[in-house]
């Protein structure tokens, strides 16, 4: 494919996209017109390295992505697996790290062993639903919230929470507790599926620079 064309890339808002554009500094990637804070501008264009970007709700980055609106995209492990999109997974940028987990009060420990017939909140119900049904074999009723999921067993709208812990101190301000693991999580770098084949240099050459600004990171 031409030269000419842009490589686009969707971040995922907020301190997911902070670190990323560090760690892209690092390569000798910038984009100075991102920096700017007044700016409204949604996208953000690199002219020399032919490179734009552009800033997305998480959950909406694997949609860009998938439909080609973006190249590549940059978001958590938790809105891979949520958003289950047609994407390639290329590169754990190991930041944002923290676990993906059943929580609740100490006493739902025992509803859990016994697969009983629970209700669980999350934000997450595609995670929470595979988790259960097809990992447990446990029925259970799933209810989507939006945010503060905590609040779930503590007004009685459910039995257990499926959640994002990463410090642990929003549990334990509220007399929570994490009773089962589901998975690690972290940053990923997800790529559509066509610029795979189409920009496969230009890809390549990306992912072994950032795999070996990651490995320095960690030396
Ligand atoms: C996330 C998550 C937990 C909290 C975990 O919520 O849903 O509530 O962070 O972090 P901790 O273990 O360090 O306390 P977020 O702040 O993204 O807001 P939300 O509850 O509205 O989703």
């Amino acid at each position: 494919m031409s030269k000419d064309r842009y490589l686009t890339f969707a971040l995922g808002k907020g301190r997911l996209a902070k670190k990323t554009l560090e760690l892209f500094e690092q390569i000798g990637i910038t984009c100075e017109e991102m920096k700017d804070k007044d700016s409204r501008k949604l996208i953000f264009v690199n002219e020399e390295l032919k490179l734009r970007f552009f800033l997305a709700k998480g959950p909406d980055v694997p949609t860009y992505v998938e439909y080609g609106a973006a190249d590549i995209g940059v978001v958590g492990k938790d809105t891979v697996l949520e958003e289950n999109r047609r994407v390639y997974e290329v590169l754990d940028l190991g930041f944002g790290k923290c676990r993906m987990c059943v929580c609740g009060p100490e006493s739902a420990k025992e509803l859990l062993q016994h697969h009983e017939r629970i209700r669980v909140a999350s934000k997450y119900p595609n995670i929470a639903k595979d988790y259960f049904y097809n990992k447990k074999h446990q029925t259970v009723d799933i209810i989507k919230l939006n945010g503060s999921v905590e609040l779930g067993p503590l007004v009685g709208l459910s039995d257990v929470i499926v959640d994002i812990v990463e410090t642990g101190s929003t549990l334990k301000e509220n007399g929570l507790t994490v009773l089962e693991e589901i998975c690690p999580l972290s940053a990923r770098m997800i790529v559509n599926q066509v610029s795979m084949q189409m920009e496969q240099e230009r890809i390549m050459h990306l992912l072994n620079s950032l795999r070996a600004a990651l490995q320095e990171n960690n030396n």
